[in-house]
């Protein structure tokens, strides 16, 4: 039974997934709880991506909560936000058809077919999908609230890569009700301050969880909380204008934080301005395809490829993968202010 039908009409809804659509070999990804893999509607022979959800591992908030999911992403149509198909429910499984995302995620896309060209004026064009993704989402009343690295994926339209917002599972929709949430989800070090200190928050957490992705980009690590630092082997290479803006998204003040349309006018963003660099980021390459190696390793584990823990570092050592993450460099430029967030002990939730 589908539970969020396009304009099917009412015969075609009531088919079953697996009447309308079927599978291909290939997982593209995991998610906490769920799998997203290639299948091929039968009626037209396109491919699309399938998040798939068994519901035995969900509580029954968290399984409205893919419904909302559903929602949300069916009446977003933009660009810069992946596009939503069709959404089927039955007691065992969720599964939601969304466009495919031929590039994959963000990362794997940077650290495989741009390797040799990362550079800031690469991460601009990134910087300037994400942000209008998220101009757009906000204008509708709604907040992403897990934006990360993640849940971004990589498109081609008229040969230019496009990267689209992914994954509504703890999206809200604000309209016709309080602009401002309570509430932890979203992932642990992605999240705002004032998420983190449970105040009450708006759309400025998504543009936080930018400055952490942009920051990523960068320098291939994770700001953390406390003071926004450039480790020294990336002076000379990261522009003013990108320390500026990395300042202005990852402001720990909510109310003093750049907002989506502010921040596509930043002379970072700017196509006007060009403040940005086109020096290789080399360092933040390396640190990335650790962690993207990483993650695929996961996703190998969870998908069956590999059986046992004895076999992890074979098949680690078989995917060219080094399973340790380099320490950043002790020599640290602070470049702005420090932040007041106080981390709390129950603040260990990943998703819901
Ligand atoms: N439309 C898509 N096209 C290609 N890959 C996708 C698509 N949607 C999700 N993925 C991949 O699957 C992973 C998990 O999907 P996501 O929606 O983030 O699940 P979860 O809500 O469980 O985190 C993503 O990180 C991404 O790699
Ligand atoms: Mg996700």
């Amino acid at each position: 039974m589908a539970i969020c039908g396009t304009s099917r009409s009412h015969d075609e809804a009531a088919l079953e997934f697996a009447d309308c659509y079927h599978k291909e070999s290939e997982v593209l990804g995991l998610g906490s709880f769920s799998v997203v893999k290639i299948f091929t509607e039968k009626s037209s022979g396109n491919e699309c991506a399938v998040k798939i959800v068994k519901k035995a591992y969900l509580k029954p908030d968290e399984i409205r909560l893919l419904e909302q999911e559903s929602n949300i992403l069916s009446k977003l149509k933009h660009r810069n936000v992946v596009k939503f198909k069709d959404s089927f429910s039955n007691p065992q499984f969720y599964y939601l058809v969304m466009e495919l995302l031929t590039g994959g995620g963000l990362y794997q896309y940077v650290t495989t077919k741009k390797r040799t060209s990362h550079c800031e004026e690469n991460v601009v064009w990134y910087m300037r999908d994400i942000l209008n993704g998220l101009h757009y989402c906000h204008g509708m009343n709604i907040i992403h609230r897990d934006l990360k690295p993640m849940n971004l994926c990589v498109a081609f339209d008229l040969g230019r890569e496009v990267v689209k917002l992914i994954d509504f599972g703890v999206a809200v929709d604000t309209k016709g009700r309080s602009r401002y949430r309570h509430g932890i989800v979203g992932t642990l070090g992605y999240r705002a301050p004032e998420m983190i200190n449970d105040e009450k928050y708006g759309t400025a957490v998504d543009l936080y969880g930018c400055g952490c992705v942009l920051y990523n980009l960068l320098i291939g690590c994770h700001p953390g909380s406390g003071e926004i630092s450039l480790p020294s082997p990336h002076r000379g290479l990261i522009s003013n204008p990108a320390v500026d803006l990395l300042a202005k998204l990852l402001n720990p003040y909510q109310d003093k934080r750049i907002t989506a349309a502010q921040a596509l006018n930043h002379s970072f963003c700017s196509l006007r301005e060009r403040g940005a660099l086109n020096k290789h980021l080399d360092i933040a390459v390396e640190r990335l395809t650790e962690f993207t190696q990483k993650k695929m390793w996961k996703t190998a584990a969870a998908v069956g490829v590999i059986t046992s823990v004895a076999m992890a570092p074979i098949v680690g050592a078989a995917m060219g993968t080094s399973l340790r993450l380099e320490p950043l460099s002790s020599s640290k430029k602070t470049v702005t202010f420090s932040n007041p967030t106080t981390r709390k002990s129950s603040d260990v939730r990943s998703r819901y």
